[in-house]
């Protein structure tokens, strides 16, 4: 397989991680980003020669622009750009405050339209690139109701994403965008919530045929995105169907209680 030059936010941890280990370990070459440095240091470290860390923020615009420069100034360019970084919330509507909307706003949606305008003119000038939003199921069926505005905030990522794609096809056949929703996948997501930490699997209810991910699991599935791009990808099967019943008839959807 060819080697590729992929920066993945959110790598200190849970899906970011495993991705970045499990890319190193196929021989690509890794930027990784994220808020704390030890963690970060220690994926590179595990995913081997060719990874670097970069310590970012990226609810900020110039740290993610300096996440791009970094990894130019090292590579010397880049294939792949991996939105992963991403934080959930606790709270039912009637509780959410202004601060914890714009919180919500600006990990889930602002990262990373930081990192699409980052990265994006430089796969126009190479004509080919791969831009990866991680968003999640609840932005497509927001049926878990604590999580309120992570689902409306990853709602506005799924729409972005389908929108720069629609934005790039004609004149940019070479570059590709996609979007990942995982369903319930075991990492610290649930503890590190804004709000009610809950236990990953407080949003499936008994019936649902929704079942938890492994970190590797998603990350194999990431993997096998960048090697064949697609517009979309679930990570786990049962979302198709779920998402399909959910549109086919809401009323009915939320009644079985989703
Ligand atoms: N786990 C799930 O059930 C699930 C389901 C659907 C979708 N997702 C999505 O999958 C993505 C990864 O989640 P995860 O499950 O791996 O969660 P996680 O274990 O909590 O990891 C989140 C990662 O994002 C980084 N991050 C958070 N805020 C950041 C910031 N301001 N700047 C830079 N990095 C930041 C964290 O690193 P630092 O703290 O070091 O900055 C960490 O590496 C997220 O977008 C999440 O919404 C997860």
């Amino acid at each position: 397989m060819e080697s590729k030059v992929v920066v993945i936010t959110g790598a200190s941890g849970g899906i970011g991680a495993a991705l970045a280990v499990k890319l190193g370990a196929e021989g690509h070459s890794l930027v990784l980003a994220a808020r704390r440095e030890k963690e970060l240091k220690a994926v590179a470290e595990k995913a081997g020669p060719r990874a670097i860390a970069v310590v970012t923020n990226v609810t900020k615009r110039k740290d993610v622009e300096r996440l791009r420069d970094a990894a130019l100034k090292k590579f010397g360019h880049v294939d792949v750009w991996v939105n992963n970084a991403g934080r959930g919330i606790g709270k039912n509507v009637m509780e959410l405050t202004d601060e914890d909307l714009d919180e919500m706003i600006r990990v889930n949606v602002k990262s990373a339209l930081y990192g699409m305008q980052a990265i994006v003119p430089h796969f126009q000038q190479r004509g080919k690139g791969h831009l990866i939003n991680v968003s999640s199921f609840l932005g497509r069926v927001p049926m878990a109701a604590f999580r309120s505005a992570y689902n409306a905030a990853k709602s506005a990522v799924n729409a972005l994403t389908a929108n720069l794609r629609m934005d790039l096809r004609k004149d940019y056949p070479g570059i590709h965008v996609s979007l990942v929703m995982p369903g319930v996948v075991s990492t610290d997501f649930a503890r590190n919530v804004l709000g009610n930490a809950q236990p990953p699997a407080a949003g499936i209810p008994a019936r649902s045929p929704m079942v938890i991910q492994s970190a590797e699991e998603v990350a194999g599935l990431i993997a096998g995105l960048i090697e064949k791009p697609a517009p979309e990808l679930y990570t786990n099967p049962a979302s198709h169907e779920m998402a399909q019943r959910y549109y086919r008839d809401v009323g009915a959807y939320e009644a079985e209680g989703h």
